[in-house]
């Protein structure tokens, strides 16, 4: 059986850089608390609490004098003005790309523009989004979310409408999405804000499992854009999710000749490493057992 791990798995550029902000931060001896887990990954975040890193859910529970971590995912104006009203110095880890996103909504609105963006709105980084806003805003998550905003006349056609997607939206319902919106809005303004590293995940994770007889995508239950690329691989092929080596389903491989590997913007190398090494005992016949995983879904 051959293994093949797709290149763009795992920790994107965002993520990196969130992480190693605390790790730096914590070796300067600073008290370090994240507003929320910086990273959907249970192993990175067990680490990272060793290492002394706490996690608050509001920035009022930041203890006097600790450095509040923002996460990639960035948060809204608002939360950033309470932040700086309390005592404590604020690191920023807004990813570079979900900034842009921030000045972009914010300018739209300032022209007058109503602006429709693509994308969970249970998500922090919608909900940062949308707390840049300076206009009337609209969220959907799906081409039948969007029709039925489109049919409850919340927008009328002649409206000035600029629209953006979440980073890590599906790229495949993003297009479907865009052709709706051309249709209705002939002076839309698109913004195509899905990040580099989310296109090259999702385009890899479909093009491998086009050939291969089973995907497995591993990455954090919460995460995103690690659902997201379950749910390009499993329109293709057999597909499996695991949180760690722990989760693969070792009775699931046997016959098979192929299997993909990929993993969310959160997944260390160090899960993937591991997932390779059970991997290849499954191969080898080592450890076999019967089929213990989450279990598989096509
Ligand atoms: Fe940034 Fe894209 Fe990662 S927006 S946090 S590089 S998934």
């Amino acid at each position: 059986m051959q293994v093949e791990v797709a290149k763009s798995a795992g920790f994107c550029f965002g993520v990196n850089r969130a992480v190693t902000m605390v790790k730096d931060l914590l070796q300067k001896g600073r008290q370090v608390c994240t507003l929320g887990p910086i990273i959907h990954n249970p192993q990175t975040l067990a680490e990272m609490e060793q290492m002394g890193a706490s996690v608050v859910d509001r920035p009022e529970q930041a203890p006097v004098g600790s450095t509040l971590v923002i996460r990639s995912h960035g948060v809204s104006r608002q939360v950033r003005e309470r932040i700086a009203q309390l005592p404590v110095q604020c690191a920023d880890a807004t990813c570079p790309f979900v900034a842009k996103i921030h000045r972009i909504v914010a300018q739209q609105g300032r022209e007058g523009r109503t602006v429709l963006v693509a994308g969970n709105p249970n998500h922090p980084e919608v909900q940062g989004i949308l707390g840049y806003c300076t206009g009337p805003a609209y969220v959907f998550r799906s081409t039948k979310e969007l029709q039925n905003l489109l049919e409850s006349g919340q927008v009328p056609q002649e409206t000035a409408v600029s629209a953006a997607a979440q980073t890590t939206f599906s790229v495949a319902e993003w297009r479907n999405c865009l052709k709706i919106l051309n249709r209705v809005y002939t002076n839309i303004k698109i913004f195509d804000t899905i990040c580099n590293a989310t296109v090259s995940r999702q385009a890899e994770a479909e093009q491998l499992a086009h050939t291969c007889d089973a995907m497995i995508v591993l990455g954090g239950r919460q995460s995103s854009n690690t659902a997201k690329l379950y749910d390009v691989c499993k329109k293709y092929t057999k597909t499996f999710f695991a949180q760690s080596a722990a989760d693969l389903p070792r009775g699931a491989f046997a016959g098979m000749h192929h299997v993909g590997i990929t993993a969310g913007a959160s997944t260390p190398a160090s899960i993937i490493k591991e997932v390779l090494v059970t991997m290849a005992e499954i191969n080898e016949g080592v450890n076999s057992s019967p089929e213990t995983a989450d279990g598989g879904d096509n």
